[in-house]
């Protein structure tokens, strides 16, 4: 089979390489190599271009190499093409650290001690509650959220988790849906947001969800810059010195040196590293859906073309 491999990664050599030997039986191209692009079967992508993937006449699949497959659904007429995307272990791993770690910085207070060490002040004692006096929401319970809820879940947190339905199977967790939201957004002192980019979800979090929230809490967006509304989340922060956001993702990546976010002590902003990329294991998940395909010439798709992921 004849396998395009295109991504806007810094380290997309190094991916290539990887991907190269754990599929030796098969050819992989690039945009680089002299191939008719009508010969091409598979294409494992990251912010393919339209006018690339336009030539790609003959695809019989895409595949993401990464969690999210919004870049792929921006593609013209992509609803007859079967997408698989990259469900890796060692994400969810990662992503519950990054979460663990900025709930422990605002439970611990130590973005405050941290602003105060840089004017050199010695700050009296804070209470800091214990992690069964805190209650982390939820928001987007797939692949990845589900883990990262029952992981924190097993430290002594309490846990609950926003769906857009009743859910069909039992959690371990309470799961508020619908217009319970209310209760959910007040409950929570930690939100923590795994949206992916889908027209429901865009500006999910904004001016009137804020609102809701308690004075003192934080807001840790790991999905999709776009379910935020960052000018809401800007006015939001000015008005209230105890609310604290953290995000990895954003409207426009990377964030550009004018974005006002920069300015904020309470705002933590991190380069969508929360989970970075692992060649070995992402490469590993590709391979083996990969074999699925040549075998049964065809593969079920990992999107719901209804709910845009
Ligand atoms: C993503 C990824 O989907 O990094 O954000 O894989």
């Amino acid at each position: 089979m004849n396998i395009f491999f295109y991504a806007t990664y810094s380290n997309h050599k190094e991916f290539l390489n990887t991907l190269k030997k754990k599929f030796r039986n098969d050819k992989i191209y690039t945009i680089n190599d002299n191939i008719d692009l009508r010969k091409i079967d598979v294409a494992m992508v990251w912010n393919l271009p339209t006018t690339i993937f336009k030539r790609l006449i003959n695809l019989k699949a895409i595949f993401s190499i990464g969690a999210g497959v919004d870049h792929i659904l921006k593609l013209p007429n992509i609803n007859n093409l079967p997408i698989v995307r990259v469900k890796d272990p060692t994400m969810r791993i990662r992503m519950y650290n990054h979460v663990l770690s900025q709930i422990l910085i605002f439970q611990l207070k130590l973005k405050i001690y941290d602003q105060a060490q840089r004017k050199k002040t010695w700050l009296n004692e804070r209470y800091t509650p214990l992690n069964n006096e805190i209650t982390i929401g939820i928001i987007g319970l797939g692949y990845i959220g589900n883990f990262v809820a029952l992981n924190i879940k097993k430290l002594g947190y309490k846990v609950i988790g926003l769906k857009r339905q009743k859910p069909t199977k039992i959690s371990s967790f309470s799961i508020y849906y619908n217009k319970s939201i209310n209760t959910f957004i007040k409950k929570s002192d930690v939100i923590v947001s795994i949206l992916p980019d889908t027209k429901n979800t865009n500006n999910f979090i904004d001016a009137k969800f804020l609102k809701k929230m308690k004075k003192n809490s934080l807001l840790i967006n790991i999905g999709r810059g776009s379910a935020v509304n960052e000018i809401d989340l800007i006015n939001h922060i000015r008005k209230n010195n105890n609310f604290f956001a953290s995000l990895d993702v954003f409207n426009k990546e990377p964030l550009i040196k004018k974005h006002k976010f920069w300015n904020y002590n309470n705002i933590t902003i991190t380069p969508h590293v929360a989970a970075i990329t692992d060649h070995e294991s992402s490469i590993n998940y590709l391979y083996k859906k990969f074999l699925i395909f040549k075998k049964n010439k065809k593969i079920k798709s990992d999107v719901n073309f209804k709910l845009g992921y």
